[in-house]
């Protein structure tokens, strides 16, 4: 694929400055001193599903750099309550949230998050990572789908019976296969598409809800 020529890269970029400067959710992130404008879509959806409402406490939070998602979780549930976030990006430390900076595809990030969970179940896993973009739509659909098969793999060994997954995913190929596989380990399979997430983006969420854990040896 040819690359783009210098002046049509730099018309893509401000034209994405433009819009970011005009997107009513970037305003206000800025006004309420969120972190991104990511918090509205996590919070919309938390409201809408009632999902802190069913004894949420433990939180793993994949992707969560600049830490919009995980400052919201750790002010909703409050005291008692732990938020584990992920990230390859350094975060800004945030109460009541421990974060480990690492590439979640990898095992030792998977073990120090397991140590950070120091043996409690996790009642909710998120995840906002998204890939970096190649600029091929087939190659980061293909990524996309695989943080997405990591995700429901450490989700379906942490998680408490009832407990939660949402996910940013992709539109796309795989995506009917990935939802019909997250649908045999939830009682509730959505799609979910926040009004803040932008129209134009293919990112769409799943969401599962009440997760059926195996019986014992069922593995
Ligand atoms: C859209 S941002 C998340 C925004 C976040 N939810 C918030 O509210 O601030 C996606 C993040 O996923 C992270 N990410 C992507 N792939 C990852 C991976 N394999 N391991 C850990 N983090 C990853 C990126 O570094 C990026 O910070």
């Amino acid at each position: 694929m040819a690359r783009p020529s210098k002046s049509k890269a730099k018309r893509k970029t401000s034209a994405w400055f433009q819009r970011h400067a005009n997107d009513p959710h970037v305003r206000r992130a800025q006004a309420e001193g969120k972190r991104s404008r990511a918090a509205f879509k996590l919070t919309e959806i938390l409201n809408k599903y009632r999902l802190l409402e069913r004894q949420v406490h433990v939180v793993v939070d994949l992707g969560c750099a600049p830490g919009s998602w995980s400052v919201e979780l750790a002010r909703l549930i409050g005291d008692g309550g732990l938020v584990v976030g992920v990230d390859v990006l350094e975060m800004t430390p945030a109460p009541g949230v421990r974060f480990i900076r690492g590439d979640f595809t990898e095992g030792d990030t998977r073990r120090a998050l397991e140590g950070a969970l120091e043996g409690r179940a996790v009642d909710m896993v998120v995840s906002d990572m998204a890939p970096e973009m190649s600029g091929h739509k087939v190659v980061d659909q293909a990524r996309i789908i695989g943080l997405n098969e990591t995700t429901l793999s450490f989700a379906v060994n942490h998680l408490r019976p009832g407990g939660h997954l949402l996910l940013k995913t992709f539109m796309g190929e795989g995506f009917d296969d990935f939802r019909r596989e997250m649908q045999g380990w939830f009682a509730r399979v959505r799609i979910v598409k926040p009004a803040a997430s932008r129209k134009t983006s293919s990112e769409i969420y799943l969401l599962g809800e009440g997760f059926r854990a195996p019986a014992a040896g069922g593995f």
